[in-house]
C-alpha cells in the first residue's frame, strides 16, 4: 500500500503546532505496519540548513494555474526512513513563517495543484492521498476534477483530516476560478461556497473519500453548532463518512528515561522527579522546595488554550500552595498576564514568554501537575506528553482531552488525572484545588503514578486504526459522490 500524506508543516522541519508532530511521528509508525509512506511539504525558507543541503533535485516541471505558467521544482530527502518531497517555488515559499501573508491563497493553491502535479515526475503513484487541514483541502477537489478520469489514477483515493476546524482556508470565490479552473457548478452552497467566499477545507470535506479528525470527542462535536465553526450542518450530512482516530506521541522522542534535555533522567521514580524540579526551581528563581506541587502550562497562549479561565481566577490561584511555571508564546493580553503575576506573585510563579524545546521538556519533567483547560481541543499533544513523564493532568473534558484523560476517583483509585466538564472558571478552580489536596495523600498519587504507567499513548494502536481505513477505502471500488449530499 502507497499514501501519500500532503500536510503544510513536519517535525523536524518546520512547526507552528501539533500538526507537526503529528507529521512528524505518524509516518514512522505506519511504516513499521507495512506501509509506503511518503510526505510531501512545501519547501519554506525557515527549514534548517542542515536538511537542505542534504536534499536532491528529484524533478522540475511547470503547472499551470490559470494564466500562470510557474516553475516547480521537487526536492527529496530520506530522513528516519521515510521519504519527504519539498515543493520548491522560491516565489511562494522562500518567506519566514509558514502562513500569514496576503497570497496564502495562491501559495496554497500553488501547494495544491504541484501535489498531484508531481505524480508522473516521481515515479510515485500513492493508493491514497491523506491530505491534512485547509492547506491540503484542495487535493481531492483537484483529483476528482483534473485526475479521477485519468487511467493510472482512476483508483487513487483521497482522505482528509481535521486537525482544527477554526481554520478553514476562506477566500474569496474569484481566487478559486482563476487558480484552480473551475467551473461555477463547484462553487455554489452545495459545493465550495461559505459565507459568500469558498473554502480549501469545505472542498476537503467534500470532494474527498472519507473525513477524519484527531479525537472520537472531537468528531461528535464538530456535528453540533458549538464546536461546529458553521459547519456543524455539512458535517453531520457526512456523518457517515467521519471518525476519530485520537493522536499518539512518539515514545522514542518523548521518553524521560533518554531524554537529552533532562538534568535527572527517569521512568517512574518519583524521587528522580522532585529533584529535577528543585533544578528547575533554582534556575527559574522559585523557593527551592521539593513538596510543594509544582503546576506547568505549556501552550500557544491563545483563547482555544481557556486562558481566559486562568485570567478570571488568578488571584485565587495565586492562593493555593502550590507553584506555577508558564512557557509559551502568543497573544499579547495573555503574555502580559503572566508576566504581570510573575512580578506581582514572584515566589509562586515564572513566566517564560519564549518556545524552548529544551526547557520546555525540563517541565514537563519537573511538574506534577498540568494544567490544560481548553475551550476546545481537537486532540492535544501537551498531556500526553505529561503523562509520558508523569505529570497528572488536569483537564476540562473536551475533544481528546476527554479521550485521554480519565478521572481520578478517590473511591476505586482509578484515573489519570483530574477533569471538569464546563467551561467555566470556578469549576476550574475547584478541580485544581482538589489536585493540590489529593497531592498531599501519599496513597492517591502512587496510584495515580501506576495508572499513567499501565496507558499506552504511542502510536502503535491509532497507527493500526489508520491502516484499517486505508485498506477499507482502497478495496472499496465505489468513488463517494460528494456533490449529492445538503451542505
Ligand atoms: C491542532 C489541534 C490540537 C491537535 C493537533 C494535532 O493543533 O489544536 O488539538 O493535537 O492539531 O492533531
Amino acid at each position: 500500500m502507497k499514501v501519500l500524506f500532503a500536510a503544510s508543516e513536519a517535525v523536524p522541519f518546520i512547526k507552528t503546532g501539533g500538526l507537526a508532530d503529528v507529521i512528524g511521528s505518524l509516518p514512522k509508525s505506519l511504516v513499521k505496519q507495512g506501509i509506503d509512506v511518503r510526505v510531501m511539504l512545501p519547501k519554506y525558507e525557515d527549514i534548517p540548513a542542515a536538511f537542505t543541503e542534504r536534499m536532491e533535485l528529484a524533478a522540475t516541471f511547470t503547472v499551470q494555474m490559470g494564466w500562470r505558467s510557474l516553475y516547480c521544482g521537487i526536492f527529496k530527502l530520506e530522513h528516519e526512513g521515510i521519504t519527504f518531497y519539498f515543493v520548491d517555488n522560491e516565489f511562494y515559499f522562500r518567506r519566514r513563517g509558514c502562513y500569514g501573508y496576503g497570497d496564502d491563497a495562491e501559495r496554497f493553491a500553488f501547494y495544491c495543484r504541484a501535489v498531484l502535479d508531481a505524480m508522473p515526475h516521481i515515479d510515485f503513484v500513492p493508493d491514497l492521498i491523506h491530505c491534512h487541514d485547509w492547506q491540503a483541502g484542495m487535493i481531492p477537489v483537484l483529483y476528482r476534477a483534473h485526475f479521477s478520469y485519468q487511467p493510472e489514477y482512476a483508483h487513487i483515493k483521497t482522505l482528509i483530516t481535521i486537525h482544527n476546524l477554526k481554520y478553514q482556508g476562506v477566500f474569496g470565490k474569484e481566487l478559486f476560478k482563476d487558480y484552480f479552473a473551475l467551473g461555477d457548478e463547484h462553487l455554489h452552497g452545495y459545493a465550495l461556497e461559505i459565507h459568500g467566499g469558498a473554502s480549501f477545507l469545505k472542498g476537503g470535506l467534500l470532494y474527498s473519500d472519507y473525513i477524519t479528525t484527531v479525537s472520537p470527542t472531537y468528531a461528535e462535536e464538530i456535528q453540533t453548532p458549538y464546536y461546529g465553526e458553521s459547519m456543524d450542518g455539512l458535517l453531520r450530512s457526512q456523518g457517515g463518512r467521519l471518525a476519530g482516530i485520537v493522536n499518539g506521541i512518539d515514545y522514542e522522542e518523548y521518553d524521560p528515561m533518554n531524554d537529552p534535555h533532562l538534568e535527572v533522567r527517569y521512568r517512574d521514580s518519583l524521587l528522580k522527579k522532585q529533584q529535577n524540579k528543585t533544578k528547575l526551581q533554582e534556575k527559574l528563581g522559585l523557593p527551592v522546595n521539593k513538596d510543594v506541587p509544582l503546576i506547568a502550562l505549556v501552550t500557544r497562549l491563545v483563547d482555544q488554550k481557556g486562558l481566559a479561565l486562568i485570567d478570571r481566577v488568578i488571584a485565587d490561584l495565586m492562593e493555593l500552595d502550590a507553584q506555577w511555571v508558564i512557557v509559551g508564546t502568543g497573544e499579547h493580553r495573555y503574555e502580559e498576564l503572566f508576566r504581570w503575576a510573575a512580578s506581582a506573585y514572584p515566589d509562586k510563579l515564572s513566566a517564560q514568554i519564549k518556545f524552548d524545546e529544551g526547557l520546555a521538556r525540563q517541565v514537563y519533567a519537573s511538574s506534577d501537575l498540568f494544567l490544560m483547560p481548553s475551550l476546545f481541543e481537537p486532540c492535544g499533544i501537551g498531556q500526553l506528553i505529561a503523562m509520558r513523564y508523569r505529570s497528572v493532568p488536569i483537564v476540562r473534558e473536551t475533544g481528546g482531552l476527554k479521550d485521554t484523560v480519565t478521572p481520578y476517583s478517590e473511591e476505586t483509585g482509578e484515573g489519570t488525572g483530574f477533569t471538569f466538564a464546563n467551561y467555566n472558571a470556578h469549576d476550574m478552580l475547584y478541580t485544581i484545588n482538589r489536585a493540590v489536596t489529593l497531592y498531599r495523600d501519599a496513597d492517591a498519587w502512587s496510584n495515580l503514578m501506576s495508572n499513567m504507567k499501565k496507558k499506552d499513548f504511542s502510536w502503535r494502536k491509532s497507527a493500526q486504526q489508520y491502516v484499517e481505513l486505508y485498506e477499507n477505502l482502497v478495496s472499496s471500488s465505489v468513488a463517494h459522490a460528494s456533490t449529492s449530499t445538503n451542505a
